[in-house]
């Protein structure tokens, strides 16, 4: 991998406001010019947005959301939070697509809205996209990603701020990654249909079970430039590894 490195630390459901005592190593060690390459962003739940984006005030690490609303601005959706108020918290990113919002129903259409709401608001997407374990076996998985891309980035005239996270399914917190070979292949396929839209070059993350274990095995896959880590990233010396691990 060269130039920056995307090392994203999705918190899901997990989290309090005691958490943030750990992340001072993580603060010291983005400091060291040996990571100057790593860009770190956190995505913790709503409820520490405003204290991540506190803690890193004076660093280069960036603080993201897990999701938001369609709508960009303010409306009557009980239990929403909209591009605009990530906005205002700080937060510079935000996750869009990913596989387990997908399972509780939410649709192409759906992160198509939102990933515009997002853009208008200059916000940075992480746009998630995957195959499940049955679209795999049924050889769908460049079907499944072809679709994905375009219903998601329909109507998107602007990519700048668009990173694509490809993140299999059946790879999601299960400990299962995929073969080198699988990988490269399907990055490939992305890049690909990515051209067909956009001449720049979008930054390529992969994202399913990552830990400081594997990273040998990930850390050499051409075409991508980072990771999107889940639960591995909630442990902090787990994340610090895997940067060290990346980057040595
Ligand atoms: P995992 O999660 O690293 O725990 O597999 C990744 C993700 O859900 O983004």
């Amino acid at each position: 991998m060269t130039n920056n490195i995307y090392f994203i630390a999705n918190w899901k459901m997990y989290g309090s406001t005691t958490s943030l005592n750990s992340l001072n190593k993580l603060i010291n060690l983005s400091r060291l010019k040996k990571y100057k390459r790593a860009r770190i962003i956190y995505f913790p739940p709503f409820t520490l947005i405003k204290d991540f984006v506190t803690k890193f005030k004076k660093t280069k690490i960036s603080v993201g959301a897990q999701n938001c609303h369609q709508i960009e601005n303010y409306g009557s959706f009980t239990g929403s939070i909209s591009a605009k108020m990530l906005k205002d918290l700080g937060c510079n990113y935000v996750i869009l697509g990913h596989s387990e919002n997908r399972m509780s129903g939410e649709t192409d259409f759906d992160i198509n809205k939102k990933i515009l709401s997002a853009i208008n608001k200059n916000l940075k997407i992480i746009f998630c996209i995957g195959e499940t374990i049955k679209e795999k076996k049924n050889k769908l998985t460049h079907y499944v990603l072809k679709k994905q891309i375009n219903n998601g980035l329909k109507n998107v005239k602007n990519f700048k701020n668009i990173f694509i996270a490809y993140e299999p399914v059946w790879s999601i917190g299960t400990g299962i990654i995929p073969t080198k070979k699988e990988l490269e292949n399907n990055v490939s396929k992305i890049k690909k249909l990515l051209a067909k839209k956009t001449k720049l070059k979008l930054q390529i993350l992969y994202g399913g079970s990552v830990n400081s274990k594997n990273l040998s095995n990930l850390r050499n896959i051409s075409g991508i430039n980072g990771f999107l880590v889940g639960s591995a990233s909630q442990n902090t010396k787990n994340f610090i590894d895997i940067i060290k691990k990346t980057i040595n």
